[in-house]
């Protein structure tokens, strides 16, 4: 058991797929999983493990923002020797050309987090995407026909900020905002892990381009399939 997770060693998979809520963890679980049983029950913060094509795959809920997901990644790769995490959420386009349901492949992750600033003392760590985890979900989403796009995140630390440096970031080619990955790639580089993360648009924070609700759970299947695709090849 760890602080967060109270799973009995052996309970939870080497792959571990990251929604931020937990309720999506447990639909993720029951819609794509077989043999479906729950482990972690600490906060709500729902765990479970099943099979994906006969794979073991375990499906653990976040919460939001980096000091919420840098819990549950350290205590996954820490206590349960978890070796590949994929985050899979959503996040808000910023550069113009990313459409609403496009799947973004976060292949690097800005951040104004103080996380790293804390951990490196002022030396700009890069976190970046496991290139093999990378390459896998790139494949498998051309092969289902999606519209991906791969490039830089901007991991923020707050969603209502008052200032906020969206249009220069989509200068600089950052495809989307949310909220976790650069925590992710981060922690998973300390801990010899591969993480990546996927992340359908759901709005677009320049263009007011919105989704609805029936598109969401279509781009979202999409994604699922992305996900567990590259996770057991
Ligand atoms: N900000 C941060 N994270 C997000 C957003 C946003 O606008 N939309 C979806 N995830």
């Amino acid at each position: 058991m760890s602080i967060h997770i109270n799973a009995e060693q052996g309970e939870i998979a080497e792959i571990v797929l990251l929604p931020g809520d937990p309720l999506r963890a447990k639909f993720i679980a029951e819609t794509f999983l077989e043999d479906v049983k729950q482990y972690n029950d600490v906060r709500n913060m729902l765990g479970f493990t099943g099979t994906y094509k006969g794979v073991r795959v375990s499906v653990q809920g976040t919460g939001m923002g980096v000091p919420s997901i840098s819990i549950y990644a350290t205590e996954l790769m820490k206590d349960y020797g978890c070796k590949k995490l994929i985050r899979v959420g959503t996040a808000g386009a910023l550069k113009r050309d990313v459409k609403v349901r496009d799947v973004v492949l976060a292949q690097g992750a800005t951040t104004d987090s103080k996380m790293n600033e804390i951990q490196f003392g002022g030396l700009d760590f890069a976190p970046i995407a496991d290139f093999d985890l990378l390459l896998k979900a790139y494949n498998a989403g051309k092969e289902a026909g999606l519209n991906l796009r791969v490039g830089n995140v901007y991991t923020a630390d707050l969603f209502y900020g008052e200032k906020n440096p969206n249009e220069m970031l989509a200068d600089y080619g950052v495809l989307a905002v949310e909220m976790e990955a650069a925590a992710l790639y981060t922690l998973a580089a300390k801990y010899d892990a591969q993480a990546l993360a996927i992340l359908t648009i759901s709005d677009h924070l320049i263009t007011g381009e919105v989704t609805t609700s029936e598109e969401r759970q279509l781009t979202f299947k999409d994604m699922m399939v992305v996900a567990l695709e590259a996770a057991i090849q």
